[in-house]
């Protein structure tokens, strides 16, 4: 039998603080079916890893089902540009086509590449410190978290100086559509980004084309594994992946990072000593940045589709049935992690799922967490008296999906 509840994830409250109530109901409720949301919830360690490792949940659902199977309602066509870009990007696609994808990605996004940004990353870093450094306050939010992501990714898909500016907007009307429960004006938004994003990026790949660069988007132009190459299309919807995936939950995961710190004294002045030492700090950092991660969970939720009938644990898991995995309670289940609501800056046996698990572990977390060492250990040597400018209490949220706080005002 599937209990039933409704998790109200949009509430202000919740999306603020999760972490006790998604306690609670994981001690009680581990699994139950949402009938407002139509989502079976999962909410233990164990359940989530072992989902995300089943081959009968997928991503994608209409590969296996119509929309009348579903019961779904016709497909609304101001979606259409937004349906699209996601049926060819690699998230949302199964094995074999998520296979040729993300190897034909990760060929062009090597670890060497990833390397080769760390200088500029460091620089990046700075010259948006300096900017702040004489006014001795700053919105870590618009004046840093939000402007390094953008940037890295800018820079390593190739993408020029003067046209960045358009990125942040883009990205942010499209990753709206993630949330549960968005609007029709976000879908226009939404749809219209996807368009204006795609001919850019079109435009900008044709020019690569006849003219390569040292950059990614000229290696997936280039790309090639066994004869098989990237679509123009799947190029661009993957181009946009990389530059949404790329930088949203970054900007969430640098802001919720630091406001971690500003509630953890005594580890945040072991952070701010450790990056006076770059020697010895460079190692505590690395652990740190995974505990950060852990603890406040920047992308709390991704869903499943049950691809195939199965039972799960004595509960009848339908074709067509949507689960949600809530990695943020897995984060924090005392069966998998000593004291989980506590942050161990040193932790060792740290599996946690910020970044996925399974077929579509994320393909920039190596990336995510160069950018995140650098991030914080930055900050905490230059302004080491940084502090929160406003009570934590006043503090919101954008939404619960992405969860990224709206503003985070500092002085230093
Ligand atoms: C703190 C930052 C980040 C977090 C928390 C994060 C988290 C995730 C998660 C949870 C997934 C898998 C979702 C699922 O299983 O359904 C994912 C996939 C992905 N991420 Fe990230 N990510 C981050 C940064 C990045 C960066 C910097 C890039 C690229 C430059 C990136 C590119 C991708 C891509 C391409 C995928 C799809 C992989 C696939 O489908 O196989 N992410 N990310």
């Amino acid at each position: 039998m599937l209990p039933k509840r409704h998790l109200d994830i949009n509430n202000p409250k919740f999306v603020y603080n999760p972490y006790p109530f998604l306690a609670g109901l994981r001690e009680t409720l581990p699994i139950f079916y949402d009938e407002e949301w139509q989502k079976v919830w999962v909410l233990r360690y164990g359940d989530i890893a072992t989902l995300l490792k089943d081959r009968r949940l997928g991503r994608q659902i209409l590969h296996v089902m119509t929309r009348e199977e579903l019961g779904w309602p016709p497909p609304n066509p101001a979606q259409a540009p937004f349906d699209y870009f996601q049926s060819k990007h690699m998230l949302d696609r199964e094995p074999p086509d998520h296979t040729r994808l993300k190897t034909l990605v990760m060929k062009a996004f090597t670890p060497q590449r990833v390397e080769a940004l760390h200088q500029q990353i460091q620089q990046i870093i700075n010259e948006l410190l300096d900017k702040v450094e004489p006014i001795g306050k700053m919105d870590l939010l618009h004046d840093l978290a939000e402007p390094l992501p953008v940037t890295v990714i800018a820079e390593l898909l190739g993408i020029p100086e003067k046209d960045r500016h358009k990125l942040r907007p883009w990205s942010a009307a499209i990753v709206k559509l993630y949330e549960l429960g968005y609007t029709d004006a976000q879908v226009h938004a939404g749809s219209k980004a996807v368009i204006a994003f795609s001919d850019y990026i079109r435009n900008l790949a044709e020019e690569r084309r006849t003219h390569p660069e040292d950059d990614l988007i000229s290696a997936l132009v280039a790309v090639e594994e066994q004869g098989e190459k990237l679509t123009e299309d799947e190029l661009i919807a993957n181009c946009i992946l990389l530059l949404n995936a790329g930088h949203e939950a970054t900007v969430n995961a640098i802001t919720g990072g630091m406001l971690t710190l500003f509630r953890h004294p005594e580890q945040k002045q072991e952070l701010t000593r450790a990056a006076a030492d770059s020697a010895t700090g460079t190692a505590l950092f690395k652990s740190a940045v995974e505990e950060l991660l852990r603890h406040d969970t920047p992308l709390p939720m991704f869903e499943r589709w049950v691809l195939q009938d199965f039972e799960y644990k004595g509960i009848a898991l339908k074709r067509g049935m949507e689960v949600g995995l809530m990695f943020a309670s897995g984060n924090r289940d005392p069966r998998r992690f000593e004291r989980p609501d506590e942050l161990v800056l040193t932790r060792k046996d740290n599996a946690h799922f910020t970044f996925s698990l399974g077929t579509h572990y994320c393909l920039g977390a190596p990336l995510a967490r160069l950018e995140l060492q650098l991030v914080f250990q930055t900050l905490l040597r230059r302004f080491p008296k940084i502090r929160l400018a406003t009570d934590a209490d006043r503090l919101e949220y954008g939404g619960f999906v992405i969860r990224g706080l709206r503003s985070l005002p500092v002085v230093f």
